[in-house]
This record gives structure tokens, C-alpha cells and sequence, in this order.
């Protein structure tokens, strides 16, 4: 094999190890955070109609999918930002354990903890956006 052929798969490899993907919209967290924000428009519509019993699948399936998120590595992480894993690791945890709180709510039936644990989700999406969006996503 010709040196250049050899270096375009060990390269082409080592971006299928790493994972790289050339868009933002391309990766596995794009794809988490989409299920979570229409989980979550089905969710804040019926905890503000008092309907909680509507939605215990939506509310486990958003909890599995902020999980799924603490997995992964944002865009701009691989591409150039200075944030750091860490840190983002941490701020999606804090999404995780609101998750689960509002979970727990939903399937105990109680609108005020799920009340505040979705406007504590709020304050924490902000500041993962703010942090670890790309801004081009
Ligand atoms: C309830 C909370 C959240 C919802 C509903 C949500 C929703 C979304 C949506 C819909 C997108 C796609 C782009 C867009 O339309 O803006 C997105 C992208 C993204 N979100 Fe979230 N998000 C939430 C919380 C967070 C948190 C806490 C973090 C970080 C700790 C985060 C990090 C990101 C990143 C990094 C992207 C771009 C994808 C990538 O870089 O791979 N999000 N989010």
C-alpha cells in the first residue's frame, strides 16, 4: 500500500475511534438533546394542566435521555473551545439530578416539586448552552 493510502486510513480510523463528527448537528448529544426538548414541551404542557399522571413515560424516557447526554462530549469540546470536560460533565449531572427529582414528582403525583424542579432545569440549561454550545449549533 502507498504511503499516502496507508496515512488516509490510519487518519480515516482514528476519526472513527474518536468519534468526530464535521457538524454539530451530527453528533449522539445533538440527537439526545432533541428527544429531551420534546419530551420536555409534552411535560411543562402537563405539569401546568395539573395532568401528571399523563406523563410518567415522558418523564422517565427525558430522565434516560440526560443520561445518555452525561455520556458524551460536546461539539465545541473536540473543536476548539477552552470549556472543559469536567465541567460540562458537572453541569449535565446537575440536569441529571433535576431529571430524576422530576421524575420522582411525576410519579408521586406532586406539582409543586415538579413545578420547581422544570424551572430549575431552565436555569441549568442556560448556563450549559452558555457554556458548551457551539455557537454555529
Ligand atoms: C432541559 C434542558 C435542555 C434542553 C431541553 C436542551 C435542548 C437542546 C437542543 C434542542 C439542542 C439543539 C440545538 C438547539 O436547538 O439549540 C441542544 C444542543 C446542545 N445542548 Fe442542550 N438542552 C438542555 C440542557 C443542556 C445542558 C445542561 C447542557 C450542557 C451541560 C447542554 C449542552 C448542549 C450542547 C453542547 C449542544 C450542542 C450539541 C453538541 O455540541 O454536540 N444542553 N440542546
Amino acid at each position: 500500500m502507498a504511503v499516502k493510502q496507508m496515512l488516509g486510513a490510519l487518519a480515516l480510523s482514528g476519526l472513527m475511534v474518536s468519534g468526530s463528527v464535521a457538524r454539530c448537528a451530527d453528533t449522539e448529544l445533538f440527537g439526545y438533546m432533541e428527544s429531551m426538548r420534546d419530551n420536555l414541551q409534552v411535560i411543562t404542557r402537563n405539569v401546568r394542566g395539573g395532568n401528571l399522571d399523563a406523563i410518567e413515560q415522558e418523564a422517565t424516557a427525558f430522565a434516560q435521555a440526560v443520561e445518555a447526554a452525561t455520556q458524551e462530549v460536546p461539539y465545541a469540546l473536540s473543536n476548539g473551545s477552552s470549556a472543559d470536560l469536567e465541567d460540562y460533565q458537572n453541569v449535565i449531572g446537575d440536569l441529571y439530578a433535576a431529571a430524576r427529582s422530576l421524575e420522582d414528582a411525576v410519579l408521586a403525583g406532586d406539582q409543586a416539586t415538579a413545578t420547581a424542579a422544570l424551572n430549575e432545569m431552565s436555569q441549568i440549561r442556560r448556563t450549559g448552552h452558555g457554556r458548551f454550545k457551539a455557537r454555529s449549533c
